[in-house]
């Protein structure tokens, strides 16, 4: 079965893979909401904090796991562990993960592309009402929308990793950097851009209380795609003349430098065409925002640029969300993929379609949880609030398991695999990592504080959320 897997044809093609994976939703929409309302430059500074001394290492740690074993979340831990119930059972909750962030990223992704339809015909005015967002969300022709989303999703993972993954990311990637420049230096000329920028980029220290830096860490996990077996799998496709250190490094900064730029694309943007702009809006739902609050927005262009002008700013940022979150779909789905594979021994194809199956069965009720189905709409209720099946997916899976998953990964890694093991595999393809700063870090910090913050991150996101 070893030709079914592939590799990716370069360190660029991992490296845009692998952006391709992290930036999505969680940078275009949820990193510059929770940076406004959590005190600006002052939420960018701990955030940026974490990526360095948290999630960098934790990310290393992956894909060196996935590289060392040539072999998906599940058969990774399996095969450093010598079969380990325990850490297969660590593996499984890295397949399970991403099986279930897809649930709720497939649904968010089928509103954008009815959006990007309406916006086109010539309807943003009628999004840009109040009672749109609800109204859309529970049409049933939101079906057909998923039919046509998972085909294309499941057309190209049947391409494989080189033909497939890294296809799509070498030609999304680059649009999508430039779409976001062009509008943010656009959206930068306006009149009143200037108190956005203030409002994002001036710290401010009363906001930040503990869990604005719980948040911090999630999102920040989220957005890397770490702690949930993406990292271990991709590395599973990554050449071993490669530097991993290195490569990841650039995965980062990429990442990391898309979620401010979306900022300073959003902030000023809001600013500028509502310059009354009352913050408290702001304090929604990242969905809300981009949902029900951006097209508003859009929309008060017009009275600089005309209804076509604004329709069609409307629809190139909306493309923009849509191209990120098709190519981290992409990657959250080929997670499992490449489990049923590996494990169970079935082609691409074969596998390609289980998934397809899988997925089907669980969007399905996710998409009908906003008005559709009474049921999955009132689905359960905790923390004193009611929630739809579509919320309990994204409250644990995206909200609370991430840093699990990386205490896991840094648990096993320290105590298990030992850093020595970790160690050998990361001077393949770099000769300055022995004896650096970067390994003394990893040796010391690994088993120490980096899980510890996790965890600690992790039960009081428990306590917050349920209880
Ligand atoms: N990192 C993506 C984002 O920021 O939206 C989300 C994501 C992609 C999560 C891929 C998980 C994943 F496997």
């Amino acid at each position: 079965m070893a030709q079914d897997r592939g590799q990716f044809s370069s360190r660029l093609g991992f490296i845009l893979a692998a952006a391709g994976s992290a930036v999505g939703l969680g940078n275009l929409v949820a990193f510059p909401v929770m940076a406004s309302k959590n005190g600006g430059a002052a939420f960018l500074v701990i955030y940026l904090f974490f990526v360095a001394f948290i999630c960098y290492p934790v990310m290393i740690a992956e894909i060196a796991m996935g590289r060392r074993t040539t072999r998906n979340p599940v058969g990774a831990f399996s095969e450093l562990s010598d079969g380990m119930m325990r850490w297969r059972l660590a593996g499984m909750l890295a397949i399970l993960t991403p099986f279930m962030i897809a649930v709720f990223y497939t649904v968010i992704t089928v509103w954008l592309v009815v959006y990007i339809k309406e916006i086109l015909g010539g309807n943003l005015q009628y999004l840009s009402e109040a009672t749109a967002f609800g109204e859309v969300v529970s049409r049933s022709s939101l079906f057909a929308y998923l039919v046509g989303l998972l085909g294309l999703i499941f057309f190209i993972l049947l391409g494989g990793v080189k033909g497939g993954i890294e296809r799509l990311a070498r030609v999304l990637m680059p649009t999508l950097a430039v779409m976001l420049i062009l509008l943010t230096l656009f959206v930068l000329t306006l009149d009143n851009a200037s108190a956005g920028i203030s409002y994002y980029l001036v710290p401010d220290f009363s906001k930040v209380n503990l869990s604005v830096v719980n948040g911090a860490l999630s999102q920040a996990f989220f957005s890397l795609s770490l702690g949930m077996g993406i990292l271990i799998t991709y590395g599973s496709y990554f050449s071993r003349q490669d530097n991993i250190p290195q490569s990841t490094r650039m995965v980062a900064i990429a990442d990391t430098s898309i979620a401010f730029f979306a900022g300073l694309l959003i902030l000023p943007a809001i600013f500028a065409f509502d310059p009354n702009t009352n913050t408290d809006d702001l304090s929604t739902s990242s969905v809300g925002l981009i949902f029900s609050f951006l097209p508003q927005i859009f929309l008060s262009m017009q009275a600089a640029v005309g209804y076509g002008g604004a329709s069609a700013v409307a629809v190139i940022f909306f493309t923009l969300v849509f191209f990120a979150a098709l190519t981290s779909l992409v990657s959250i789905i080929e997670i499992p993929i490449a489990c049923w594979i590996d494990e169970l021994k079935v082609s691409r194809k074969k596998a390609v379609a289980m998934q397809a199956v899988l997925l089907a069965l669980f969007a399905v009720p996710a998409i009908m949880s906003l008005g559709i189905s009474d049921f999955f709409t009132t689905f359960t209720s905790y923390g004193g609030v009611s929630k739809s099946f579509f919320d309990v997916v994204s409250d644990v899976f995206y909200e609370t398991i991430l840093p699990f998953g990386g205490f896991t990964v840094c648990i096993f890694c320290a105590y298990r695999w030992k850093v020595s093991g970790l160690k050998a595999e990361l001077v393949i393809g770099d000769d300055s990592y022995s004896g650096s700063l970067l390994e003394k870090y990893i040796n010391f910090s690994l088993g120490t504080i980096i899980p510890v913050v996790l965890f600690v991150v992790f039960i009081s996101t428990v306590s917050q959320i349920y209880f």
